[in-house]
């Protein structure tokens, strides 16, 4: 039997956008996503847009009995910024009631609530004022965090900066998932330049306001696995990783950005407009912890003709399509457990082995309807893509990594950015013909019996 440390985390994750529904009610403001889906509808898998995501916004009590059933002992979910603040400076007293009486009830049941502050949902105000293209945006971001801080502070002691950064900026600013949707890698740099400052003024801002909890930030870790051990190859693994993976975490935790990172930029005039005071601030405000959404590895081999200097990343590394992948097809994302263990040596031995946790790991599957057996889903699949992972991760644990809980995407089935509700990921399966009706797939309760062992 595999045993997981004593006081382990178990549980799942989701954000407001994806979760509450009510988005254009009950006083909040619209975010892009909104103003996206009323101008291009077509863009969203079947229609399906962010109005009426599995609403949480009405059922979070039952939801959180739903949770204790299964053995959850946390849960991390955001705040939408929009909601609490819809003009970036007035309180929605409504807001604040709904997630107070959604984080008590959490208290009340057992569930450590985990709050995020930002999942790729920006308010339409800032947006209209050039979102993270703004440096506005960084004290923007640094009150709303703040007031957070305060409204919920007492009830609230573990909290996170954004959920993969990485994502905002790739998805708005190079490949046109996210809404502006724009093609621009220095605009991208710049806007990542942004959220960083973001996020370590977020972790002053809970500093100054004297929080007992801890602060930590959520990152998307794809370590990346060259072709081969050619000069090239290897060059091409250190540029992805610099790019996507070593450009939070170093920052976050170890308060510096690496210097092969700034000559990667600057020999690709990729550089963003920096402040006198900016590296003081990244270096003052470090994380108590680290969450990694763990899904697919990165597979990368050395560009064919590059421009030069980098107009795209795949300039700089590009992909490998390693003929033994196993895959998941619904998703098109490689399932590689192994990679859990190699990030957890690296948290170990690279970045002081701070305390982390798996704050994602997941399967998303289409048409899961196709599994219903005796009115249940029969999701064997996520519960071997489970084992797998949690196999790796706590050999990683047994080599001394600090990991401190294991969190999946996610709790009840919720809707998902341009792919709506194509992909189900939940542990409890969400009927949209039956307003919302939850019903517990047999992944869930295969995770009552783990978290009752505390390993399987
Ligand atoms: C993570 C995000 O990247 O993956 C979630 O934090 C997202 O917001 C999840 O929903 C699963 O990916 P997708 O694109 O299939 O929904």
């Amino acid at each position: 039997m595999i045993k997981f440390p004593d006081n382990f985390l178990w549980g799942a994750a989701a954000s407001a956008p994806q979760t509450e529904g009510h988005s254009l009610l009950n006083g909040k403001s619209e975010t892009t996503w909104d103003k996206w889906f009323e101008e291009k509808p077509e863009l969203f898998n079947q229609g399906q847009g962010p109005q009426n995501t599995s609403n949480v916004y009405e059922m979070y009590h039952e939801d959180i009995l739903n949770m204790v059933n299964i053995g959850m002992n946390s849960y991390r979910t955001s705040i939408s910024w929009a909601r609490l603040l819809p003009d970036g400076t007035h309180l929605n007293q409504e807001a604040v009631e709904f997630y107070r009486s959604y984080f008590q009830d959490m208290l009340n049941e057992g569930i450590e609530p985990i709050i995020n502050l930002f999942h790729f949902d920006m308010p339409w105000w800032l947006m209209e004022k050039g979102g993270w293209e703004n440096r506005q945006s960084v004290d923007a971001f640094a009150y709303y965090a703040q007031i957070a801080f305060e409204q919920f502070g007492d009830l609230v002691h573990k909290w996170t900066t954004f959920n993969e950064p990485m994502v905002h900026i790739e998805s708005g600013y190079l490949y046109g998932y996210h809404y502006p949707a724009i093609v621009d890698f220095k605009k991208a740099v710049q806007v990542g330049y942004h959220t960083l400052l973001a996020h370590v003024s977020a972790v002053k801002a809970f500093r100054d306001s004297y929080n007992d909890g801890k602060i930590g930030i959520i990152l998307n870790v794809s370590p990346a696995y060259s072709k081969s051990n050619q000069a090239g190859d290897l060059q091409a693994k250190t540029y992805s990783d610099l790019l996507s993976v070593k450009s939070f975490l170093d920052p976050a935790v170890k308060g510096t950005i690496p210097e092969k990172l700034i000559k990667l930029l600057t020999d690709n005039e990729l550089s963003p407009k920096v402040e006198s005071g900016d590296r003081q601030l990244i270096n003052d405000n470090r994380v108590d912890f680290v969450g990694i959404n763990y899904y697919q590895p990165r597979r990368v081999q050395a560009p064919i003709n590059p421009n030069k200097p980098a107009k795209m990343p795949e300039d700089l590394f590009a992909n490998y399509d390693w003929p033994d992948k196993k895959i998941n097809p619904y998703r098109g994302w490689e399932i590689y457990p192994e990679a859990l263990y190699d990030i957890a040596l690296m948290m170990r031995d690279e970045y002081g082995n701070i305390p982390w946790y798996v704050s994602e790991n997941g399967m998303g599957v289409a048409d899961e309807e196709r599994f219903m057996d005796d009115g249940m889903i029969d999701d064997q699949y996520r519960i071997d893509f489970i084992k797998e992972h949690l196999e790796q991760l706590h050999k990683g644990i047994a080599a001394g990594s600090n990991c401190f809980g294991y969190h999946m995407w996610t709790f009840v089935d919720c809707w998902s950015w341009l792919n709506g509700y194509r992909n189900r990921y939940g542990f409890y399966r969400v009927d949209l013909n039956d307003h919302f009706q939850r019903s517990v797939k047999k992944s869930g309760l295969w995770f009552k019996e783990l978290t009752r062992n505390n390993g399987f």
